[in-house]
């Protein structure tokens, strides 16, 4: 039995399939969950043979909050052993200007990145309080720091996951519960791709590694890669006045 099992929420995205197999090469059972079961069944075979670990595709869609309690006990009950820990990485990004022209654009971005974000940790708080141990790591994103006009609806919901994630964790750590939201900076992924020349890409498998490391160490939040710390630091603290200007 494994010493530990991650629930991979989200796990069609590209960021997740390498944390997935970061996960799996360490040892570690999985429950893969997210909306295209043929390619997560693909994934719980690839994985289960590469790896000899055991790995379950589940159904889970981030917008249906009412399924979230009774995903969360079939989660427990394919639970592989040890601590259940999470990883969190479902999320869209219309463009600004879909978002602003289709009001329905804008409430389901605002529903699969924060709404049901906060429904399903707070599905899963309970069963991670019960369980006194294990890790959170949910994908928030440097656009989160400040409103940028090319996609400030999309960072207002990074910066609530953020804002709720700070919550989150003050409450599980009485439990010995470790909370980490990684500032991504931009990954080459479906989500990047009709976007060229984004500084500082980095490929799916590079950001799930170092997320893995980070992810057994710490808590709070954190730039991945790490030079979006100093980058954004000086994005925060630009005057409004020269911010509006830039065309970023
Ligand atoms: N790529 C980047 O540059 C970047 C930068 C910063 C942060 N992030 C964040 O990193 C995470 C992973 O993104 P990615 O780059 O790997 O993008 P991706 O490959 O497009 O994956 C996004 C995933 O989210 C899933 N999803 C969307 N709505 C959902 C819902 N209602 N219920 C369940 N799953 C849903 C999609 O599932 P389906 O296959 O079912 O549609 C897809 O598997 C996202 O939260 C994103 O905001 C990405």
């Amino acid at each position: 039995m494994s010493s530990e099992t991650w629930l991979i929420l989200g796990a069609s995205s590209a960021v997740a399939r390498a944390f997935a197999r970061e996960a799996a090469a360490h040892g570690a059972a999985l429950l893969l969950a997210g909306r295209d079961m043929p390619d997560l069944e693909c994934q719980a075979a690839d994985l289960t043979i590469r790896h000899q670990v055991a790995a379950v595709p589940l159904r889970f869609d981030a917008g249906d909050l009412a399924s979230h309690a009774g995903f969360v006990a079939r989660c427990l009950s394919q639970a592989g052993g040890g601590f259940l820990n999470v990883f969190l990485a479902f999320g869209v990004m219309p463009d600004q200007a879909d978002a602003d022209a289709d009001p329905t654009v804008a409430a389901s971005m605002v529903t699969a990145n924060f709404t049901g974000a906060a429904s399903i940790l707070a599905a899963l708080a309970p069963a991670l309080e019960a369980q006194g141990g294990g890790r959170v790591v949910a994908l928030g994103s440097v656009a989160g720091d400040r409103g940028r006009k090319r996609n400030f609806l999309y960072g207002a919901t990074k910066a609530a996951l953020r804002t709720y994630l700070q919550g989150y964790a003050a409450r599980l750590a009485k439990a010995g519960v470790r909370v980490l939201c990684i500032k991504a900076g931009p990954v080459d992924t479906a989500m990047t791709w009709p976007l060229p020349g984004l500084p500082f890409m980095v490929s799916p498998s590079a950001f799930a590694s170092t997320a893995w490391r980070r992810a057994r160490r710490g808590s709070g939040s954190t730039y991945l890669p790490s030079i979006w710390w100093p980058v954004m630091s000086i994005i925060r603290l630009l005057p409004t006045s020269i911010f509006n200007r830039l065309d970023i």
